[in-house]
């Protein structure tokens, strides 16, 4: 797919306040830090569009982006940073968690797991509550730029092995770098295939 435009549109703390929903929409999702927004300005091609940090905990709201005037892109605040208040934490949680199963042309959901983790017990808790919501997800492994290529395969394999423990059939996965644009182009793809269909 080419990118023509990808333009911000507005920031919402709830499902509510979001655009009309008259388009396809695909959502990153993934632990603070992880790499959301440097992925959704890889993909757009535009390195300003989405703010990142490294500071974990930078998104904080439900983030709309238009790409080619024809489907959005949304940015989601990360899960799992330590530093906030438990409330804080619980209103979250909440406004991710009714975004996630209300929203109703949400078409994929995009889980990023860093790749230079060995499985971590709160990205497969994550997983697993996608799969109880029967939400359609693609998992993307993030910043394999940092790792070597064997590293990062031994950690691909060990997380879809620790999901095999609990599902049947493994979803589509990337392994992607926002430096190097690995995994870019099949992103792309996938999501003019999905919204072809
Ligand atoms: P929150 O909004 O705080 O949840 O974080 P986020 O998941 O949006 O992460 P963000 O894109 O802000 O990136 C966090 C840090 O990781 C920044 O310092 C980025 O420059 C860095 N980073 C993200 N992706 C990559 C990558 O593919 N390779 C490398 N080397 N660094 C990356
Ligand atoms: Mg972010």
């Amino acid at each position: 797919m080419i990118i023509k435009t990808a333009e911000y549109l507005i920031s919402s703390p709830s499902y509510k306040d979001c655009p009309k929903p008259d388009m396809p929409e695909y959502a990153f999702i993934g632990r603070s830090n992880v790499g959301k927004s440097s992925l959704i300005n890889s993909l757009a091609n535009n390195e300003k569009l989405a703010k990142t940090s490294g500071t974990p905990g930078k998104t904080q709201l439900i983030n709309h982006f238009i790409v080619n005037k024809d489907w959005y892109l949304v940015d989601l605040p990360g899960y799992g940073f330590a530093k906030v208040s438990q409330s804080q934490r619980k209103s979250w949680e909440k406004m991710i968690e009714d975004y996630l199963r209300k929203r109703e042309n949400l078409v994929n959901v995009f889980v990023l797991i860093d790749s230079r983790l060995t499985p971590q017990k709160i990205d497969l808790e994550f997983i697993n509550q996608l799969g109880e919501w029967e939400i359609p997800f693609t998992i993307v492994f993030t910043k394999s730029d940092k790792n070597t290529q064997l590293e990062t395969s031994r950690n691909v394999k060990a997380f879809l092995n620790k999901m095999r423990e609990t599902w049947q059939f493994l979803p589509q996965h990337f392994v992607t770098s926002a430096v190097k644009k690995t995994g870019r182009d099949q992103i792309l793809a996938l999501i003019a295939e999905l919204n072809a269909s």
